[in-house]
């Protein structure tokens, strides 16, 4: 999708240093900045620290990585890459499918290139992926006044390109409709408010900022059509883990008779999870609650103590919504059965 009129994704292979480049997502909305490192474990810190985050986005990266930890140092690659690159988040599961993926190609006889082919083929068909499913998305939402809200960050950042919960947005845009999106702030490291909001700026897309604790009073009002998010992990039974805040989010949809749709690729499903309660939940850390962080009128970043001192905090950076408050799944398929 776009920054400034010009095309992007989010991760990519720069042919021209043949190693993975990516958007610094840490810096959004204050400063666009690209990296590139040559280094599998810098590609490692930056899913930790969530320069790349998001589900599709995490998987795709992941892959690039792996092909670059291949190319650098194939001794180690089962012993020690591969490990090392499931070790960086536990809830996305796009990143232990991408991992997968790059191990199969790995152990069929294969060459540096062949490793970095098969890493841009696995972002390729995330991209392809997307598509279709928001094609699909937008057949579902091109009801009522198309009043969106959605959580977290589901769009391209998230995704490598087009969105999971976005796409079906912009195929919205693009058949020209007007969609309206609600943009849940999404505490405690605002993912809605830095990243979904400047996407859809960028993309030209009529959207206003909640604070999370809006959402149920809006849809009580009448002022929400839909909800759509993304997904992390969708268990066989149809539990789907999503940033934290998406359960409360389904509890008033229902309440309110709306519908409810998660929009995920089929590598964001787990078949080998038999239901939520499986799903394993990030626990970050307690500054993201205590601190916060963002730029003063002079452009310096800051980070401040927003939080009494001392007080302890707990940070499950997902939660799990029951499939029975789900409207539908939506994926590159239609609607998952
Ligand atoms: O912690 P994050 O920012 O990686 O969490 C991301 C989400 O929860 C997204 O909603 C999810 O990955 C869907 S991605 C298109």
């Amino acid at each position: 999708m776009k920054i400034a009129g010009q095309h992007h994704r989010a991760v990519e292979w720069s042919v021209q240093q043949q190693c993975p480049r990516w958007l610094n997502q840490c810096l959004l909305p204050f400063a666009v900045r690209w990296r590139e490192s040559g280094d599998p474990e810098t590609i490692c810190q930056a899913i930790e620290t969530m320069e790349v985050r998001g589900a599709p986005s995490i998987g795709a990266f992941a892959a690039l990585g792996l092909a670059l930890a291949f190319a650098r140092d194939e001794a180690r690659f089962f012993s020690h890459w591969l490990p090392r690159f499931r070790a960086t988040r536990p809830t996305a599961v796009n990143l232990f499918h991408a991992c997968d993926a790059m191990a199969q190609t790995a152990s069929e006889a294969t060459s540096a290139q062949h490793m970095i082919a098969a890493a841009c083929a696995y972002a390729d068909a995330e991209v392809q992926r997307n598509q279709v499913m928001g094609e699909h998305l937008a057949e579902r939402l091109a009801t009522g006044q198309r009043r969106i809200l959605t959580h977290c960050n589901a769009g391209w950042l998230a995704a490598v390109d087009w969105g999971t919960a976005t796409s079906g947005i912009y195929q919205l845009q693009a058949q020209g409709e007007s969609p309206f999106v609600l943009v849940d702030e999404t505490r405690p490291r605002l993912q809605g408010a830095r990243l979904t909001a400047w996407e859809l700026q960028q993309q030209g897309i009529d959207c206003c900022l909640q604070a999370d604790g809006a959402a149920a009073w809006m849809m009580q009002q009448g002022k929400v059509d839909a909800v759509v998010t993304g997904a992390d992990r969708i268990a066989a039974n149809g539990d789907v883990a999503n940033k934290i805040g998406t359960y409360a989010l389904s509890l008033a949809a229902k309440a309110h008779g709306i519908p409810f749709y998660v929009a995920a690729p089929l590598s964001t499903m787990d078949a080998h999870c038999p239901d939520g309660q499986h799903i394993p939940i990030e626990e970050r850390g307690s500054e993201e609650l205590t601190h916060a962080q963002g730029e003063t009128a002079d452009g310096k970043m800051l980070q401040l103590r927003i939080a009494s001192p001392g007080v302890s905090a707990a940070n499950p950076a997902f939660d799990v919504t029951p499939y029975a408050n789900i409207t539908a799944i939506i994926c590159e398929h239609g609607q998952w059965p």
